[in-house]
């Protein structure tokens, strides 16, 4: 296996060199109380914290604080405090989806437009605590949209413009928001994306469900036509003139909920994960300066949706809260041609370039002369993240994207821990392809077995982290056992991160993948319960298993098993409805990859499920079955062997 060590350069350039990582590290693992009590000052704290940490996840009582005493507002953190030294400076470096729309918002204009923002929320009377949905393109507007929430207090939940009515409805409900912000068409690779439409079929679902919308707040994106709804809709473009440029930010305290995303686990519909104000932001800001050796001046660029935890923490929370220039992008990469990405980074001098794995291999896939044309000259750091990336895209990453010049942070994290844990560090880790390398400060991680037990040296096991950082979420909205249950009852006292992991000589990490009925479809994660709950609910099928396969580009693919209702046929022309009636239900990143048509499923004589087989014969890779002589009818596994969708 080949190591990269850090190179002068990067040594040179970096805030955290190795002997700096090892004896931070240490203090943060041996005195958490101390490492964080200096660190939670990186933040401007209306009230100082005098209690730092307390923390608990024993079972029963899983509870966690971090600055708890502590008053701060994240949006007067993210914007008033850099408007003396650095009003003029760009914060927002927004990049349209055609090359030729692009805008530049200072921190003093930033500060305008949030004040407003925030004015007109508190005229349609939002509140402290309320919840305010967020389903936007890719705009300032929707990190104005999370600021202003934010400034007032408000719970924000954004929802990914790519999700559906259906789940927008859900996710209303789920939350109980009455405000919803929106736009009236969102832009990507060309194509219009219908929100407003979207939402308005999504506030009628909601209200027969019980949740009424009372104001829809719409940005105008593209000027196409849309329905208004006299009272409950209003144009952000009328409502900010009437309001003022100013609004004092809501005292809160260190563990008021700044924001609820929602997120797919192994069963049940999506969850959503709370994240607090002060630690989150301490942990968010922090990772963002040293993960990517973030320096004054660097235009930094997350490539992201703000509909997921990344576009959160690395595009709006971190990277202002810094006093950084973040820039938002609002296209696709491949759009008007593969070498898209590559025009803005010299477009904009981006010094610092956040991706996920499956960009970098469609790119890959496009030819290097796309890459080479632009001069990417200004990187200095390329990052990672959102699923595994194997050695091959990695290799690429650094040869041809970075010319050897620009270290690859590798960074593994969730939508649960609400930062980085484990990364390199540019000046201080040396590098293996495909491995997320070391711990941040202040995480622990551990591997155990299926039964719990602590496995040490160079294994490999379940991933767990076994005390609190203080970008941790806190609880589900609204069910704090299921919050227990999800991450605490697996393994006692610990975090269950639902990841596999390999540890090697080096006590470097390799995260191998979710080991949970979780899957990761090009870095969008997803329930394969929820794929399976939206095939059932299509009037010919009777029962559906879903499961993930290695697909090529996006890291997984979708594998459905479907057993139709008796008297219906399969057929191309079936599996095209399926595949629609699921993209409908969800949204089109769950389009199924394959469908199979099952007489019947593989199951135990108590008529559970047996996944394990099922992912053998999507991977092809059925010698291997184990022990098949518990099921009910062992007859069943040849029948889908033998019309498997998937033969190499
Ligand atoms: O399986 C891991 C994978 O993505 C999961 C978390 O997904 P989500 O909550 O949507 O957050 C994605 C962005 C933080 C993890 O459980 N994952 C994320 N980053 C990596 C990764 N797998 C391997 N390497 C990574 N760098």
């Amino acid at each position: 296996m080949t190591t990269i060590a850090v190179k002068d350069e990067w040594k040179n350039r970096a805030k955290i060199d190795n002997d700096t990582y090892l004896a931070w590290y240490e203090k943060s693992v041996s005195d958490p109380e101390g490492f964080w009590k200096e660190h939670g000052r990186r933040i401007d704290w209306i009230r100082p914290y005098g209690r730092v940490k307390n923390t608990s996840f024993a079972p029963g009582n899983v509870d966690i604080r971090w600055f708890e005493d502590g008053t701060l507002n994240v949006s007067a953190n993210c914007i008033d405090r850099h408007l003396d030294k650095r009003g003029d400076q760009v914060a927002i470096l927004w990049e349209g989806d055609d090359p030729k729309d692009s805008r530049a918002i200072t921190y003093r204009e930033l500060s305008e437009e949030v004040c407003r923002m925030a004015n007109v929320l508190k005229e349609r009377g939002v509140k402290k605590g309320d919840r305010v949905t967020i389903y936007m393109p890719m705009i300032p507007e929707a990190a104005y949209a999370m600021l202003a929430s934010a400034r007032i207090g408000a719970i924000h939940s954004v929802v990914f413009g790519g999700f559906s009515p259906d789940a927008l409805a859900g996710r209303l409900e789920g939350a109980q928001s009455s405000v919803l912000i929106t736009a009236d068409e969102g832009l990507r690779g060309g194509r219009k994306v219908p929100l407003k439409k979207n939402a308005d079929k999504a506030c009628d679902i909601a209200k027969k469900a019980g949740q009424t919308v009372e104001t829809v707040l719409v940005v105008r994106r593209t000027g196409g036509e849309v329905a208004f709804q006299d009272g409950r809709d209003v144009w952000w473009h009328e409502a900010k003139a009437a309001v003022p440029a100013a609004c004092a930010p809501e005292e809160m305290n260190a563990e008021d909920p700044l924001f609820i995303l929602y997120t797919s686990g192994s069963t049940g519909k999506p969850k959503g994960v709370v994240h607090t104000s002060g630690g989150y932001l301490v942990y968010a800001s922090m990772t963002h300066e040293y993960v990517f050796d973030w320096h004054e001046g660097d235009v930094y660029w997350c490539t992201a949706d703000v509909g997921w935890v990344t576009g959160h923490s690395y595009i709006v929370y971190g990277p202002l809260a810094n006093g950084a220039t973040t820039l938002m992008f609002e296209g696709v990469p491949n759009y008007p041609d593969a070498g898209r990405m590559w025009e803005v980074v010299d477009k904009h001098k981006v010094n610092i370039f956040y991706t996920a794995p499956t960009a970098i291999r469609a790119l890959m896939g496009a030819g290097d002369d796309k890459v080479t044309r632009a001069s990417r000259e200004t990187l200095k750091v390329l990052g990672s993240v959102g699923e595994p990336i194997n050695p091959e895209a990695w290799n690429w990453y650094y040869k041809v994207v970075g010319e050897e010049r620009c270290p690859i942070v590798d960074t593994w994290w969730q939508t649960e821990t609400g930062g980085i844990l484990i990364t390199p560090l540019p000046g201080a880790t040396a590098l293996k392809p495909g491995s997320a390398t070391r711990p941040f400060f202040g995480v622990k991680p551990q591997l155990v077995d299926n039964e719990g037990g602590v496995l040490e040296g160079a294994t490999e096991g379940n991933l767990c982290i076994t005390d609190s950082w203080p970008g941790q979420m806190r609880t589900v909205y609204g069910d704090h056992e299921r919050f227990e249950q999800t991450y605490f009852s697996t393994c006692q006292n610990k975090y269950f991160t639902g990841d596999g992991a390999k540890r090697d000589d080096d006590g470097y990490w390799w995260i191998t993948g979710r080991v949970d009925d979780v899957i990761n479809v090009s870095g969008h994660r997803m329930g394969t319960a929820e794929v399976e709950s939206a095939l059932v609910s299509h009037p010919k099928v009777s029962e559906a298993a879903v499961v993930g396969y290695p697909h090529d580009m996006k890291g997984q693919g979708i594998y459905c098993y479907v057993t139709l209702m008796e008297g219906e046929e399969g057929s191309d022309e079936l599996r095209k409805e399926l595949v629609a009636h699921v993209r409908n239900e969800i949204g089109p990143i769950a389009s199924p990859d394959k469908i199979q048509f099952a007489p019947g499923l593989p199951k135990t004589r108590s008529g559970k499920i047996m996944r394990r087989i099922l992912r053998k014969i999507a991977e092809d890779d059925f010698g291997s079955l184990g022990d098949t002589s518990t099921l009910a009818d062992p007859a069943v596994v040849d029948d889908l062997i033998d019309n498997r969708q998937n033969k190499k």
